[in-house]
């Protein structure tokens, strides 16, 4: 039996200002909750088993997920009284695992949109008969991440902390947070305290002689920390570019779930979803957005590569972009957003209140 461990706790728990009450791995991505697709694609891998660790809210996923059986899983939910960091839950969660000591265990980060091929790093891991094996993936900028240099074979020669000088800069690979363990090695990290994996765990490691293995996969990797990432993420899977088997409908330029309203001279491009009970009113264009449950597009508005929150509105001709509406938010008519903008929960900004381009 394939298992896995989902870290989905910690410290960034939420997605503000786009909800103040749903943990982020239950926002929805492409009409489900985020977590559906990852707990999905583990499935469609051979996962049978998956232990969910958390240190908040467990009582939110349990509802929703229960015992795992409706996406073809046995699924077990372990709450961490205080947050243990990585390798602390890991470690926390290690009574769950029916595997022998040699048998690998898959561990993901709660917070990663990505393609990886989850068979091909189980071989990796076999093949090179490593302790831990890593997906690396390749990044344009790497000064936000941790480095994990390779020697010619795979082998990890290193964990540098985010570079600070063009020096620090030794390769573009950084850790992608999916992993194999051997089952055995998930034992020799410190029970009961905070540990780190990518601090602590594997520096003690790589210090102690284990061999850690990388693979490198270029495939696609999106690190879901901000609600402007979410919006990528959810329009990437909608178009097919993220591959995930829990997307409800077909992929193509925009999805529309049972129950929403779309007006029939809206547009709605770039990998739009519009959720269940939205609203999407006469000649609106929607472009590279997700319009969450219950939210309302009045006629007339353009919206581009924006999140709209639960039961929020936008106003009637009002231009978004690149813009985060909180969950019961209300921007009025004939207002222009730009990039960057985040509309706090349940705030109203009035009709006519803020544009950026010239007056007519
Ligand atoms: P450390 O490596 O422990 O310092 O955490 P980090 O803050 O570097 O990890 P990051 O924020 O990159 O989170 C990686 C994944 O681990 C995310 O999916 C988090 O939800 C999850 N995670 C982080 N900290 C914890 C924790 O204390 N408990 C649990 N269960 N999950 C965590």
């Amino acid at each position: 039996m394939t298992e896995a461990i989902l870290l989905v706790g910690g410290k960034g728990t939420r997605l503000r200002p786009l909800t103040v009450h749903t943990p982020k791995p239950m926002v929805p991505a492409a009409g489900v909750p985020f977590l559906t697709h990852q707990l999905a694609r583990a499935r469609a891998a051979g996962v049978e088993h998956v232990v969910l660790a958390t240190s908040y809210l467990a009582e939110v996923f349990e509802p929703y997920f229960g015992d795992g059986s409706s996406l073809g899983l046995h699924l077990e939910y372990v709450t961490e009284v205080e947050p243990l960091g990585t390798g602390g839950a890991i470690r926390n969660v290690a009574s769950r695992l029916h595997s022998g000591p040699d048998d690998p265990i898959l561990i993901f980060n709660g917070d990663i949109l990505t393609g990886l091929d989850i068979p091909a790093l189980l071989d990796t891991h076999r093949s090179s008969g490593a302790d831990v094996s890593l997906h690396l993936t390749r990044v344009e900028d790497p000064r936000a991440f941790g480095l994990v240099p390779t020697d010619g074979t795979g082998r990890v020669t290193a964990f540098l902390e985010k570079p600070q000088t063009p020096e620090e800069i030794v390769t573009d690979q950084v850790n992608a947070g999916a992993y194999v363990f051997r089952r055995s090695v998930i034992d020799t990290i410190p029970a009961g305290r905070p540990v780190s994996v990518e601090r602590e765990t594997f520096p003690d490691l790589l210090a102690a002689g284990a061999h850690l293995q990388g693979m490198v996969d270029s495939t696609y990797w999106l690190d879901l920390g901000t609600p402007q990432a979410f919006v990528r993420g959810s329009a990437d899977l909608v178009l097919g570019r993220a591959p995930s088997p829990a997307v409800p409908g077909r992929t193509g330029e925009s999805l529309v779930l049972p129950g929403a309203v779309v007006a029939p001279d809206a547009k709605l491009s770039g990998g739009t979803v519009v959720a269940e009970g939205a609203e999407v009113g006469a000649g609106a264009r929607v472009h590279g957005s997700a319009v969450l449950a219950g939210a309302v597009v009045e006629p007339g508005a353009v919206v581009t590569d924006s999140l709209i929150g639960a039961g929020a509105r936008v106003g009637a001709r009002t231009h978004l972009t690149g813009t985060v509406v909180g969950d019961a938010a209300v921007v009025g008519p004939d207002n222009e957003l730009r990039e960057g903008t985040r509309i706090w929960c349940e705030a109203t900004l009035p009709a006519a209140t803020i544009r950026f381009s010239s007056d007519q």
